[in-house]
């Protein structure tokens, strides 16, 4: 990402009361000397952690902290505040302020900032890790991705109280400014949809996850790994985005994404007599890892252990992508398929587009040193007929957004009419 992006760019930072509200401080001055002008606002308990005195020399400029201080400007205060930013940044995000936004509380300046505006928004939580995996602030969290809000961090290591170890550090300022150049960067080529934009309203996306398990006797079977974390994703993005999704899910231990119709399925079998069922679609997306094999015939009642070597006769499931990939009536307008392997990436990738019938495929080095699996990270390709680009490596939810943008931009664009 170069520097060019913040450059001249006006950032509003939200700081809340949290611990880690002196990190701002070399935030500010970091984004300042890249070129960006910041203007803060501050929470009342922010003003406990640091004082808007230190913030408004480092910003040089007025800093705001109630919703009535806004003299000169009336009570239209709050929108001229958004409305003059080009990307919002709330660091630290306190549990509290994650949640008065998740449920579209104003009753402060920063809340009411936050609810009022239609710019990015790149929250940066620090809390404490037991606030931070309590199920409220993950649900909360999970409503902000769906709503179209970008994270970054929380970090995992020691806390300020001692004793305490976990996720809930804020992410380190290169990180938070990183993640700033990245969204301000996909803004400038309009892959970064305005905020509460619906270009996918009125269609229909179907998207597979997870992997899928093929039974061996009633006890064991046949898997791929795979957290379903990226599908998952790519279902919130789409729903982010206005569409109407179904997303059929193989095991997972996630949980399901908010506004989403979830189709529970084992099997390959099952995963493919879903999406027959559930088209027709506008895009599919095949993020599951489906299990090639599954056993010729699953044994009724658990095997046991005996002086014999087993065998386990294998035979080939369906293809789902390629089944939906080569249908000539009803296929989908948009059909990606994803390729995870460990050498050869690309041209691996640009074999399955053909021979699967895919429009693109999204390619991914799942070499265990990449920490793809399970994690919350991935370095893709994205690979069409017209070549191979490379991304930089994104969380799974940014890799999702932007593929789903992507996938918006292509059905609005002639090329999809003209298919
Ligand atoms: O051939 P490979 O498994 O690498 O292909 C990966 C792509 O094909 C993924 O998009 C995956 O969801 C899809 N796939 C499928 N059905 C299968 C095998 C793979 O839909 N039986």
């Amino acid at each position: 990402m170069r520097a060019s992006h913040v450059k001249q760019k006006r950032i509003l930072l939200i700081i809340s009361g949290g611990i880690a509200a002196y990190k701002c401080l070399d935030l500010i001055r970091r984004m300042r000397e890249a070129g960006a002008s910041v203007r803060a606002v501050m929470t009342k308990a922010a003003t406990e952690f640091i004082t808007p005195l230190s913030v408004g020399a480092l910003t040089s400029e007025r800093v705001f902290t109630s919703l009535f201080d806004l003299n000169d400007e009336q009570e239209i205060g709050h929108i001229r505040l958004s409305r003059e930013a080009d990307l919002l940044i709330v660091a630290p995000a306190t549990a509290d302020l994650i949640a008065k936004m998740a449920s579209g509380h104003a009753d402060d300046l920063a809340s009411t900032v936050l609810l009022a505006t239609d710019k990015p928004v790149l929250v940066a939580p620090a809390m404490n890790p037991r606030m931070w995996m309590h199920p409220a602030t993950q649900r909360n969290v999970a409503q902000l991705r769906a709503d179209g809000l970008h994270f970054v961090g929380p970090n995992t290591g020691e806390m300020a109280e001692r004793d305490e170890a976990g996720p809930g550090r804020l992410a380190e300022v290169p990180e938070i400014i990183a993640a700033a150049t990245s969204i301000l960067a996909e803004r400038a080529r309009g892959a970064i949809a305005h905020l509460h934009a619906r270009p996918l309203q009125g269609r229909h996306v179907l998207v597979t996850s997870g992997p899928t398990h093929e039974p061996i006797d009633p006890v064991r079977y046949i898997a791929n790994r795979s957290s379903g974390k990226q599908g998952h994703a790519i279902a919130r993005a789409a729903v982010a985005l206005g569409a109407r999704v179904t997303l059929v899910s193989g095991p997972v231990s996630i949980t399901d994404p908010p506004g989403v119709d979830v189709v529970r399925v084992e099997t390959a079998k099952e995963m493919l007599a879903a999406v027959e069922k559930n088209l027709p679609a506008d895009i599919a997306i095949f993020a599951a890892a489906v299990a090639d094999w599954r056993s010729a015939s699953a044994a009724q009642q658990k095997l046991k252990k005996s002086g014999d070597k087993p065998s386990l006769d294998l035979i080939e499931n369906p293809d789902i992508l390629a089944t939906v990939g080569k249908l000539r009536t009803g296929r989908p307008r948009l059909v990606i398929g994803f390729a995870a392997e460990t050498s050869s990436v690309a041209s691996e990738a640009a074999r399955k587009l053909k021979s699967k019938g895919a429009d693109w495929i999204v390619a991914n080095d799942v070499s265990p040193d990449r920490g793809v699996f399970g994690g919350d990270g991935n370095t893709v390709h994205l690979v069409t007929a017209q070549g191979t680009e490379d991304w930089p490596t994104l969380s799974k939810d940014e890799v999702a957004r932007r593929l789903l943008q992507r996938a918006a931009e292509h059905l609005s664009s002639g090329a999809a009419a003209a298919e």
